[in-house]
């Protein structure tokens, strides 16, 4: 139905006879002459209609936004004076000869070059949304991406081999979404939250290298970055240590930047700690586009008198830092006030911060309700360590270190963003060398800072009984400006450490069965050494084209509460289905107040 894409006609086409398809993108009346900008997938060319072929005049005149048209012309060059050079088919315009109404269409809801359209409407009218050339063009640089990726992997030798999506739960942090089972009444299906047991067992069946564009599922809270179904690059591969793959890994990173985005990516990426990361930036994913730094003040501070820092100071499990913000002494009181409510989200109790008018005045050059607690030699060795120079201001944390670490790794990254501190381009690195386990509080007992398939650093499994808290795992994390592309490690190939690590999270040994008998099996039967990582692929493409969450990147997205306004899932099943399922509806007391009182409202 078309010779061209609207958007590839150039000067190379005039005097060509072409055919075009697409949709009505803007019409203009100019007195006698009809403009209308096609637009297609591709781009807009400007169509013109002349009065001299009065039927087809007289139908121009009744399309309106959004019918899709076909039009048969010539090119011609646009006459001097109104080329728009802005456009790739600015310089051409096609003299219809042929026009037909492929299909009308009502008002859209919202114009496609309204900025200003609710997020919820965007969604709910998504096919329209997805006419943008914005998302057009995001989706296209999504598709191309993702082949890129695929023929890397493809020219190294790992497969493309699909997992089960009906499957058992895997335990990579969140909630699972269940599927009940019809034909075994009362159990679940879990949706996988990554392959990344299968992967294991594909290692386990001498593959040898994997990969796989996957859809996971985690039933998790949402941010900008999170939804709850997300596709993941999963690549596993045996006999490789953590260097080789992390090699190939950052190799084909670098390559889709230069591809793509012709963006040269270090090489190699930095590599940092995660307590580095940690002490330095409060966040196992630094911004490194951002120097502000958090550093270490509790040493001087541990003999003031001022409980709020003389405390934490004093507490191995507390952290006391400063963070000094470079002409920050401009900061009103109301805009500390807001950092401060800022903070508390994470659960400080409070953001004390002195601001250095006049470092050679002394203490009389500093500002701040909190200095007279503080003595001269304290003073001097804070000013030391920050650097900070006449007009900075500095801030403090003192708290458990976990609040530190959250509530000043966030404020860095606020104030950067709100003063203009973020540097542009590209800064990828490697965090490596994560703790093991973390101590879960509430539940009294140790949790994979990963997952439970990690291999710890060291390969003796006593050493992990007997220090936990002290273990580091073979886990990598691949960072960009802040945000964790992905993860991934060695895992463990062997069935004793396995068990190790399952005893010390606290699943005894029924449990390790009923949950991962078929992993523990598998691992008696020859289990190669091998190591995996998997990518957040709608992450990437979200970095790649700027976009500001993953739903810009997505076609058909879910809202923060995991719902799709444009089908209205999820939705209620007939009480027939259930039935079949073996599940029976019960009365919660929540909703039929909510149905009531819905009724109340439109009584009102
Ligand atoms: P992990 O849980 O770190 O590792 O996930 C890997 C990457 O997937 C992306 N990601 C998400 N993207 C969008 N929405 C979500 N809800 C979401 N959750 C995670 C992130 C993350 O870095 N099986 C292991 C990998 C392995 O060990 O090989 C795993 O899934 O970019
Ligand atoms: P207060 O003595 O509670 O009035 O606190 C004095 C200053 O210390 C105020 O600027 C508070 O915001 C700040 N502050 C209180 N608790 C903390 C904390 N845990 N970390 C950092 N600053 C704090």
């Amino acid at each position: 139905m078309r010779s061209h894409y609207c958007g590839h006609l150039t000067e190379e086409n005039i005097d060509q006879e072409v055919t075009l398809s697409g949709w009505v993108h803007r019409r203009r009346d100019h007195g006698g002459v009809i403009f209308v900008d096609l637009r297609d997938r591709e781009g807009v060319t400007q169509i013109v209609f002349d009065p001299d072929i009065p039927e087809m005049f007289m139908l121009a005149e009744k399309v309106r936004n959004e019918f899709v048209l076909q039009v048969k012309g010539k090119v011609r060059r646009r006459p001097e004076g109104t080329e728009n050079f802005d456009m790739p088919t600015g310089q051409i315009e096609i003299l219809a000869l042929e026009l037909t109404v492929l299909n009308a269409s009502e008002t859209p809801p919202f114009q496609l070059d309204d900025d200003d359209v609710s997020e919820e409407h965007r969604l709910r009218y998504r096919y329209i949304d997805l006419r943008r050339p914005e998302m057009q063009q995001r989706l296209m640089l999504r598709s191309k991406i993702t082949r890129m990726l695929r023929n890397y992997l493809d020219d190294n030798g790992f497969l493309d081999i699909e997992t089960p999506i009906l499957t058992k739960a895997t335990p990579e942090g969140a909630r699972d979404y269940l599927v009940p089972s019809r034909t075994h009444q009362g159990e679940f299906f879990a949706l996988p939250q990554s392959p990344q047991l299968f992967k294991q067992l594909l290692m386990m069946s001498g593959m040898d290298r994997y990969y796989q564009v996957v859809r996971c599922f985690r039933d998790e809270d949402l941010r900008a970055d999170r939804q709850p179904e997300f596709t993941q690059l999963d690549i596993e591969a045996s006999f490789m240590e953590e260097e080789q793959l992390m090699t190939m890994m950052e190799d084909m990173i670098r390559n889709v930047f230069a591809k793509s985005l012709e963006q040269q990516l270090p090489n190699p990426f930095p590599r940092m700690s995660h307590a580095e990361a940690m002490n330095r930036y409060g966040s196992d994913k630094p911004d490194l586009r951002i120097d502000l730094e958090l550093v270490e003040v509790a040493d001087v501070l541990t003999d003031v008198d001022f409980k709020v820092f003389s405390g934490p100071a004093k507490d191995p499990h507390s952290r006391v830092t400063a963070l000094c913000v470079p002409n920050g002494s401009a900061l009103t009181r109301k805009q500390i006030d807001e950092y401060t409510k800022y903070v508390s989200i994470y659960g400080a109790r409070g953001l004390a911060y002195i601001k250095v008018n006049d470092k050679a005045a002394g203490r009389e050059g500093l500002q701040s309700p909190i200095v007279k607690f503080i003595p001269d030699e304290s003073l001097a060795a804070i000013l030391e360590r920050t650097g900070a120079q006449d007009g900075d201001l500095i801030f403090f944390g003192a708290d458990k270190t976990k609040v530190v670490n959250e509530a000043l790794g966030a404020l860095r990254i606020k104030v950067a963003q709100d003063l203009d501190l973020v540097k542009h381009g590209w800064q990828p690195l490697w965090v490596v060398d994560f703790p093991m386990f973390e101590y879960d509080e509430g539940a009294q007992h140790w949790t994979a800072l990963h997952h439970p398939f990690t291999s710890p650093s060291s390969d003796n499994p006593q050493d992990l009984l007997d220090n936990p808290g002290e273990s580091l795992s073979r886990a990598y994390d691949m960072v960009i400006n802040g945000t964790e592309l992905g993860g991934g490690s060695a895992r463990i190939h062997n069935r004793d450490m396995q068990e190790s690590v399952f005893k010390l999270l606290g699943i005894d040994d029924q449990e390790a069965q009923d949950k991962f008998g078929f992993l523990l099996d598998a691992l008696k039967f020859g289990c190669p050494p091998h190591a995996g990582i998997a990518f957040g692929l709608d992450r990437l493409i979200m970095l790649m084209t700027g976009a500001s969450s993953i739903r810009e990147v997505m076609a058909f997205p879910k809202t923060q509460s995991a719902a799709c306004l444009l089908t209205s899932a999820p939705s209620g099943v007939s009480h027939a289905q259930l039935k079949e399922l073996g599940i029976k509806k019960r009365e919660i007391i929540g909703e039929v107040t909510a149905e009531a009182s819905g009724e109340k409202k439109a009584d009102s």
